[in-house]
């Protein structure tokens, strides 16, 4: 199959692509309001979601940020009705089955974050096969958190080092933040420069702690459904307009 070139395009003016962050994450977060504003079913809200979410990632693209990590679905959103963890599993499934082709044919990477094998197998299979056939694209790497717990991921990283310092593999003193880094979920991914969270909720809700040390965090009151290119240029240009310090002067 043939890739399409990328071609930057219809960055706003007033944006500096050398200033532009490489990592955007966002915690897409509002569904079920905007769908209750309307009168319907919470499951509205996620639908309406990846429309959004797709929109996000083709603007991304176009405007030359190399990577994108959304927060789909928490180790602690199991606590949610049964009808509603059924219809986001059978949506994310559904969605990959239908945007794969799209996927390759825009040079989309797609991987997974999160306790894979606790997910439907039904769903582990079309996580696999995106992830397999898009693993050679370079266009935009797309990062899903599906079943993601920030603290998990620490926890789970903790037990495959101290087994293996069990092993005598490792010594204690070789634990550094790069080894760390290496037995996160997020493994060669990076940590994102912006996190944008829709909704007005002032809080992280677990997602990505380790990585997002220094994260610049963007937060509006609009609902994920209604997040369109306009508000994105609003958090990125707030995004341009910071210092980053890292704790220097
Ligand atoms: C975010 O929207 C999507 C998921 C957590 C899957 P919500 O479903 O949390 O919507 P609100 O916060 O209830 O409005
Ligand atoms: C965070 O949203 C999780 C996702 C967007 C997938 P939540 O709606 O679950 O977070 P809280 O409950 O408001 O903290
Ligand atoms: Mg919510």
């Amino acid at each position: 199959m043939t890739v399409k070139p990328i071609v930057l395009q219809d960055l706003p003016p007033d944006l500096k692509r050398e200033r532009l962050p490489k990592h955007v994450a966002v915690i897409m977060d509002g569904n079920g309001r905007w769908a209750k504003h309307r009168g319907l079913p919470r499951i509205m809200g996620h639908k309406r979601g990846v429309d959004v979410l797709k929109d996000l990632l083709r603007c991304c693209r176009d405007w030359g940020v190399a990577a994108l990590t959304a927060y789909a679905f928490s180790t602690e959103n199991w606590g949610r009705p049964l009808e509603e963890v059924d219809f986001l599993m059978t949506l994310f499934e559904r969605v990959l089955r239908k945007e794969l082709r799209e996927m390759i044919e825009e040079d989309v990477r797609i991987q997974f974050v999160g306790n894979l094998s606790a997910l439907p197998r039904s769903l582990q299979t079309e996580i696999a096969r995106a992830v397999a056939e898009t693993q050679h694209n370079r266009g935009i790497q797309l990062t899903v958190a599906t079943n993601y717990g920030g603290r998990q991921e620490i926890l789970d990283a903790c037990r495959a080092i101290a087994h293996q310092v069990q092993q005598g593999l490792l010594q204690p003193d070789d634990i550094d933040e790069a080894l760390f880094e290496r037995h996160l979920y997020t493994a060669g991914i990076g940590d994102p420069d912006l996190l944008i969270r829709t909704s007005g909720e002032m809080r992280i809700s677990n997602f990505l702690l380790w990585q997002m040390a220094y994260a610049e965090i963007y937060i509006t009151e609009t609902l994920w459904p209604d997040f369109d290119r306009a508000e994105f240029h609003r958090a990125l240009c707030s995004y341009q307009q910071r210092e980053r310090r890292f704790g220097k002067v």
